[in-house]
């Protein structure tokens, strides 16, 4: 089929290399035109795996960019609307830019035209779409719009769409839906797994996905309610995490044991510092104000944000009982990217937790795999530096600040860290290791419902060390108390270990979680993880 996809961006990019990978003939089109121009060059402006091999693989045959979504949509019997849909100051989903490529549709129609919604949208965005259309020149019964939302997720967005668990599609006529079903047909036929070269279907794949048809007000629903429920799940164990911080119960244990129930499933158990990304935070605030809109008072997705901010606050918490004063010091960070394997940094919250440290005048050196070029452009501090790997960025550091769940970040050389560190403390937003895997190492560490693992220091530091005096001024000490670490997870300042008013329930020289971590040994990310769409 000749299809248009409008949008080149993380959904808009893949959908359009991909339909091109199943045999369709494609023009992607952007308003942007550099973006546009980097793409025809070959450059692929997005982290994406397997991205730049089907872009490479299929540009110049059965793929090809443009500027003008006007080109791209006389060439094509269906259009693809995956523009962004951003969040407006109150918290609804901006549509201006789907209501200007439905006018721009309208305006190029010549001939029949299926148009389909990918972008995520509120309910009743396909019947506006239509009206846009009708109000811009097109002719009744040259068109049919359909919704089809967009269930990939960044980082393995090219095997999502390729091998997905389900297509949705909402629309009223059998027309559209036996364009939308030929379309998908590679997916469904098996044809694809069986084409050379295909791209590997991944393990946890299901082997017949399902073909959801519903009318187009339930497919609009299905998208936004789906982020919802796996947004309340991250908040859901992120509050079961704050009850085993007050009890000295261990969350990666909890998890196992209620992910082990085939009715919750352990994926999106993972506490941590909460969801970020371009989805889950626009999309529960949109959902929010669509059922608002309708007469409905959705006050549990209130909770679900709210505990999601809350554990930002909750680790730098952490870091000050770690750290005391956080002036003048010197912090590691690994990740800026809002999940591990994307470059995405957008509401991310290992940004916000940098910006929150830097504003409190500490200097934060910072790795991410695949995200520092994203986070050089905007994030623009004097106290911020960037390294090449994170051994770097650990050198001399007073802690070691863990943000992103990138695979590589659960796999460090732990005796290289702790010698490269000035003070052996790693506080892990993403509950990567096992505490007791730390504290053999030497290091004290802080996770997210789970007792801190101390360890105490020597008697003398390994060797001596500059301490930031308040001034900056790096002065000498071997002492570690000037730095506000004091060995036993107590600060100085007042606060336990625990933050909540009792005593740490941890002995002086080293405490662990209660046991070791399921497996034993640091995680493996991707299958569990909060990889959100
Ligand atoms: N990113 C994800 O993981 C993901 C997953 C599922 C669904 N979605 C949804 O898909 C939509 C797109 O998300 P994204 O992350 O790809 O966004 P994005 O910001 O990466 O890309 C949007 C692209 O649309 C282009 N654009 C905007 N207005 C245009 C116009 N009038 N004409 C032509 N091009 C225009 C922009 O230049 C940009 O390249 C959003 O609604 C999002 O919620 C995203």
């Amino acid at each position: 089929m000749k299809i248009a996809v409008v949008g080149s961006g993380y959904v808009g990019l893949v959908a359009a290399a991909c339909f091109a990978e199943i045999g369709h003939e494609v023009i992607c089109a952007d308003n942007d035109v550099e973006k546009i121009a980097a793409l025809e060059t070959g450059s692929v402006p997005i982290h994406e795996k397997f991205l730049p091999e089907l872009i490479r693989r299929h540009c110049g045959r059965r793929l090809a960019f443009t500027a003008s979504t006007r080109d791209a949509v006389r060439a094509s019997e269906v259009i693809f609307i995956a523009v962004g849909t951003p969040p407006t100051e109150a918290g609804a989903a901006d549509l201006s830019f789907v209501e200007c490529v439905a006018a721009d549709i309208a305006r190029s129609i010549n001939g029949f035209k299926l148009v389909v919604e990918k972008s995520t949208v509120p309910v009743y965005t396909n019947e506006w779409v239509h009206r846009a259309m009708l109000l811009n020149g097109a002719p009744e019964g040259q068109f049919e719009v359909v919704s089809n939302p967009e269930f990939l997720r960044e980082g393995t967005a090219v095997t999502d769409f390729l091998y997905p668990d389900r297509v949705v599609v909402g629309c009223n006529s059998e027309r559209a839906t036996a364009m939308m079903r030929e379309i998908y047909a590679p997916l469904f036929s098996g044809t694809y797994d069986d084409q050379p070269g295909a791209i590997p279907r991944p393990e946890d794949s299901v082997s017949e996905p399902a073909f959801i048809h519903t009318s187009a007000r339930s497919a609009e629903l299905i998208k936004h309610a789906s982020n919802a429920f796996l947004a309340m799940k991250i908040s859901f164990i992120n509050a079961v995490a704050n009850v085993c911080e007050r009890v000295g119960a261990d969350i990666e244990e909890v998890s196992r044991g209620i992910g082990a129930d085939t009715r919750i499933g352990s994926r999106f158990l993972r506490a941590g510092l909460g969801y970020g990304g371009s989805c889950f935070p626009k999309d529960v605030s949109a959902f929010k104000s669509v059922a608002k809109e309708c007469g409905y008072e959705f006050r549990l997705l209130d909770e679900v944000i709210r505990i999601n901010d809350e554990q930002r606050q909750a680790f730098l918490r952490k870091v000050r009982t770690a750290l005391w004063t956080l002036k003048g010091k010197r912090l590691a960070v690994l990740g800026l990217a809002f999940k591990g394997d994307t470059d995405d940094i957008r509401e991310s919250p290992a940004v916000a937790i940098v910006k929150a440290l830097l504003s409190q005048e500490c200097s934060v050196v910072a790795f991410d795999p695949a995200a520092m070029e994203r986070a050089k452009a905007e994030l623009k501090y004097e106290n911020l530096s960037f390294a090449d790997d994170p051994y770097e960025a650990a050198s001399q550091a007073d802690a070691l600040l863990i943000l992103t769940d990138w695979e590589e970040f659960a796999k460090l050389d732990l005796a290289h860290i702790q010698s490269a560190l000035r003070y052996p403390i790693i506080l892990d937003g993403r509950n990567l290791y096992n505490p007791d895997e730390m504290t053999s190492h030497g290091l004290t560490y802080y996770s997210f419902g789970r007792p801190p693992a101390i360890t105490k220091p020597a008697q003398q530091p390994v060797s001596e060390v500059a301490v930031h005096a308040p001034n900056g001024t790096g002065q000498k000490s071997k002492d570690h108390r000037h730095n506000g670490y004091n060995g036993n997870g107590i600060s100085t300042n007042g606060h336990n270990g625990n933050h909540n008013g009792r005593p740490a329930t941890t002995p002086k020289s080293k405490v662990s979680a209660n046991g070791a971590s399921a497996n034993g040994a640091s995680h493996t990310i991707s299958k569990n993880g909060n990889h959100s769409r």
